[in-house]
């Protein structure tokens, strides 16, 4: 059976401090192959630099969530480009808009979501994005910095199907969790059917987003075979198709060794 490739956690979070250790040398052995520790703030991609050179199946991003915007400086985001040069730093991220957590400003946010896009672009890695309740400006902003050139995931999707439309047209993959199985994720399970499976990656957003039957509690890794299950049966393909196709495209996205570890 194919691991499963994680492309999307947070196992700086705090939420782990009482069994980080023990849970992160566990994976391996209970096929989860490959994690991706996302940067949220600039301690946590500091954090999960860390975690990436003490783990050898986990890679990590280095990035500021829109919320976490309002004291960004410039010598943060030079700090952040020498970050990008670091041997296992796959990505920047997670960079982008958030309305529904309407701080701070909205052209705060955009700014530094532009800043860190260019900075994506100047040091040739992919971007992970999170949109929530900002679709039209994301994707403007998307299409001002010709982020075709720059590839990526839209990360936990959360929009319609059509607007996955725009976003696959100019490049990216789309990112899905545990929503996924929640029953009332009607929107979510159209797109996962409309969009190719060779677009989609598997993430957690752990510590976040658990899928049915563990909705409510904290996530990780070892809960994505309920999403592959889920996605399996909306693609109408076996669940090693879901785990095979889909590691595939984490390694195409994060443009890595296809090897597994
Ligand atoms: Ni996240």
């Amino acid at each position: 059976m194919t691991p499963i490739f994680d492309t999307h956690a947070h196992y700086d979070d705090e939420a782990f401090d009482t069994d980080r250790e023990e849970l992160l040398a566990s994976l391996p052995a209970q096929g989860i192959g490959r994690v991706v520790d996302v940067g949220a703030s600039l301690s946590s991609s500091r954090q999960a630099k860390k975690l990436a050179e003490q783990y050898g199946y986990l890679y990590w991003a280095v990035g500021v969530h829109p919320n976490e915007t309002a004291e960004l400086t410039e010598d943060d985001l030079e700090w952040m480009g020498r970050q990008c040069r670091h041997e296992k730093c796959v990505a920047v991220g997670e960079i982008g808009l958030d309305y529904h957590w309407d701080e701070p400003e909205r052209d705060i946010q955009k700014k530094w979501f532009a800043a860190q896009l260019e900075l994506a672009r100047r040091e040739k890695k992919p971007v992970i994005i999170h949109s929530r309740d900002a679709a039209k400006d994301t994707a403007d902003i998307l299409t001002a910095q010709r982020a075709w050139e720059i590839g990526g995931v839209i990360h936990c999707y959360s929009y319609t199907k059509e607007m996955a439309g725009v976003f696959l047209d100019m490049g990216f993959f789309i990112g899905i969790g545990g929503v996924l199985t929640f029953q009332n994720a009607k929107k979510l399970k159209e797109t996962a059917a409309y969009v190719p499976l060779e677009r989609i990656v598997l993430e957690t957003d752990c510590p976040y987003l658990a899928p049915v039957p563990n909705r409510g509690k904290r996530n990780c890794s070892l809960y994505l075979p309920y999403v592959v299950d889920a996605l399996a049966q909306i693609k109408g393909v076996s669940q090693e198709e879901v785990r095979r196709v889909t590691w595939e495209n984490a390694v195409r996205l994060y443009r890595m060794d296809p090897g597994i570890d």
